[in-house]
């Protein structure tokens, strides 16, 4: 049987590209046109464009693009019948078939995906009608669904089902109408043992569908009706071409409008969470049934939202759960709360113990932002212990490294500093600690990879000592600063006038690198640059600008991108902060170079104070000795900071 012309002729009349988009993702009018975020892609500005005059869209972040049946076939991962089938169903046309038995050619090319998506059709079906229909089916698993509260409208909205006893039923009743043993194993309903012999997978148990984001079920989960403790309680169908269970997310289906309407999404864990949430009229929720959260499952979300409320049962395999699952969904770009329950309740148990409405309020009142949530949880073991208290500083600050938002990174920091009760300085200098060593960590991998695709080929000496400089100065940068703008300076004259001459015996870069001996630079790809160049300049090469645009670690490109275009904002920034003026045109060179000498001087030595001012304040009576030359210290700092300020024509006070 094939779709016939008039169909796909009828289907595409009737279909709109936006409305059928905006099932999937939110739509924003820009002009004529509409943007988002491209589902296919993590992105955090939208580059994905809906034409409705043109009826087509186009995703410029993965050059995927086309009409609306493209479109849902992309999104979920469809053939092109089941594409054309999802869309009559949703504009309500009847799908005519051309009454032409296929050959048998035409049979094979029939995709094997489209067979699954039939068998799991009926499989869905046939233990639906044994929970409405059959005497077995209503006495036992309709029972066991009413006493678990559950309605008949939510058991059909969620197409439940129940398997009966016995090895076969499902076998038998699809043999009847003619699926074949090899395509049912295939999709997961029956299995075959050692000896040969075929039976079905899910035996006297509540199925439960698992539906794809257009509702189609591409796998059947099953529940023992019991709590027999040496049953696994639930059991899914197999992995299949359809079914990846680390990609779904259940109850998607029936979510997702809600999610979108109230910008928001539940996360429970489990499949009668979902369900008995979504029957008290919570109904934008989803599980990620059981597994800890993975990738795809966050990017599933971030198609309809990006806030998160992450529910966790109350137990301490809960709270462990939800401590892993918080750091990826950072990773996401989400915005997360997490939800405890009181010991004992999971969701589901909880909304049918106080009801809709208590449950609504518990959500709201208790409803945490993940810092706050993970903060409370570690500081709950550590006391006053100041080495435990550390390592909670180290825990926090890496899920903070997480966010790739710097403004909500910065709301963090001050809510850290405050629920640790320790100065924002401290938190940011960890931050930036950590954020070296995951760079570091991630140049090391990349490197590992990089010599395992060479495998034959063994890195040159000059791979090695590229590789050697490039990571040499990482481990040197431990002071850490929030501003980088005089770094950023330096290696703008670096890049712009190394070669210009700065005195009579001295160019610009030789005067630069006399002064820069001794100081670390904080900023993790300034601190890359000026190692390269040490390096560089060691063998008399100077390193050009082409040199790291075309460097294969592309961080180069971008922060230079930022220093060289930023000339101006880097000036107001610098001149609203610090009340220095800076030489809006660099005519004067030489100046220039020694205000940006001076004013990095000043910036590192502002640090330091800050930094012996933190120490200063957590030492005690006993640690006279310290106390004494850190106050030594700090007044030579201020001899120089003076020096400097002049320089730099400031006034700093005392
Ligand atoms: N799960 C699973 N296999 C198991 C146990 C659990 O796949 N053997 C998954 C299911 O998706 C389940 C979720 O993990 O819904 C959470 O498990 P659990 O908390 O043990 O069950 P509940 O959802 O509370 O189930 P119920 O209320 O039916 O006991
Ligand atoms: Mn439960």
């Amino acid at each position: 049987m094939r779709i016939s012309s008039q169909s796909i002729q009828q289907i595409n009349q009737a279909i709109d590209i936006v409305e059928v988009i905006s099932d999937f993702i939110t739509l924003k009018k820009r002009g004529a046109n509409y943007a988002a975020l491209s589902p296919f892609t993590n992105e955090k500005s939208p580059s994905f464009y809906v034409s409705p005059s043109k009826q087509i869209f186009k995703c410029f972040s993965t050059t995927i693009g086309g009409d609306a049946i493209k479109f849902v076939m992309e999104i979920d991962k469809l053939s092109y019948v089941e594409a054309l089938k999802y869309l009559a169903k949703k504009y309500n046309i009847e799908i005519v078939y051309d009454k032409v038995e296929l050959n048998d050619q035409e049979k094979e090319l029939q995709s094997e995906k489209d067979s699954l998506f039939i068998v799991l059709e009926y499989a869905t079906n046939y233990y639906k009608n044994i929970l409405s229909s059959h005497p077995d089916g209503i006495a036992i698993g309709k029972t066991y669904f009413t006493e678990r509260g559950l309605s008949d409208k939510t058991i059909a909205d969620f197409e439940l089902g129940f398997a009966l006893d016995g090895w076969d039923n499902l076998l038998i009743d699809a043999e009847k109408n003619q699926f074949n043993k090899e395509l049912l194993q295939k999709a997961g309903v029956i299995k075959v043992n050692e000896n040969n012999k075929t039976f079905d997978f899910f035996r006297n148990r509540v199925i439960f569908p698992i539906h794809n984001s257009t509702g189609k079920p591409i796998a059947l989960a099953g529940r023992i009706l019991g709590n027999d403790k040496g049953t696994a309680k639930y059991i899914n169908s197999p992995e299949t071409e359809l079914y990846h269970k680390k990609d779904v997310l259940y109850g998607l289906y029936q979510a997702k409008q809600s999610i979108r309407n109230s910008e928001n999404c539940l996360l429970v864990e489990g499949y009668m969470d979902v369900l008995s949430l979504y029957q008290a009229g919570i109904t934008n929720v989803v599980a990620s049934s059981g597994t800890s959260l993975t990738d795809a499952q966050t990017k599933l979300i971030s198609r309809y939202t990006k806030s998160v409320v992450v529910l966790y049962d109350g137990d301490k395999a809960g709270i462990n759960a939800a401590m892993r699952s918080t750091d990826l969904l950072l990773d996401s770009g989400l915005n997360i709360k997490v939800l405890v329950f009181p010991d004992g309740e999971d969701p589901d148990s909880y909304v049918n113990k106080v009801g809709a409405t208590k449950f609504n309020e518990y959500l709201k009142n208790n409803a945490k932002d993940f810092i706050t949530f993970k903060t409370e949880i570690l500081l709950k073991d550590c006391e006053n212990d100041p080495v435990k208290k550390s390592k909670v500083v180290r825990e926090i600050v890496i899920s903070i490294s997480k966010i790739k938002d710097s403004v909500q990174k910065n709301v963090y920091f001050k809510l850290c500093s405050q629920l640790l009760n320790i100065e924002e300085q401290v938190i940011i200098f960890e931050h930036n600690n950590v954020t070296v060593e995951i760079e570091k960590k991630k140049l090391q991998d990349k490197l590992k990879i990089e010599n395992k695709e060479n495998i034959e080929q063994q890195p040159t000496q000059e791979q090695i000592d590229e590789n050697e400089k490039y990571s040499l100065n990482l481990s040197e940068i431990s002071i850490t600063d929030i501003n980088s703008i005089s770094e950023q300076e330096i290696i703008r004259i670096l890049l712009e006038y190394a070669e210009d001459q700065m005195d009579e015996d001295n160019n610009i870069h030789q005067f630069l690198f006399t002064y820069l001996e001794n100081i670390v630079f904080e900023d993790v790809i300034c601190a890359k640059i000026i190692a390269i160049f040490k390096a560089e300049l060691a063998e008399n090469k100077l390193p050009t600008l082409n040199y790291f645009l075309n460097h294969s670690d592309k961080l180069f490109e971008s922060k230079l991108t930022e220093i060289l275009t930023d000339k101006h904002e880097i000036s107001d920034v610098w001149f609203d902060k610090y009340q220095i003026f800076v030489p809006a045109k660099d005519a004067d060179k030489v100046g220039l170079v020694n205000k940006s000498l001076a004013r990095l001087n000043f910036e590192k030595l502002r640090k330091r104070l800050k930094d012996n001012n933190l120490k200063l304040r957590k030492f005690d009576s006993e640690a006279i000795d310290e106390t004494e030359n850190l106050l030594q210290e700090n007044m030579v700092i201020k001899q120089y900071q003076q020096i400097y300020a002049k320089e730099l024509g400031i006034v700093i006070g005392g």
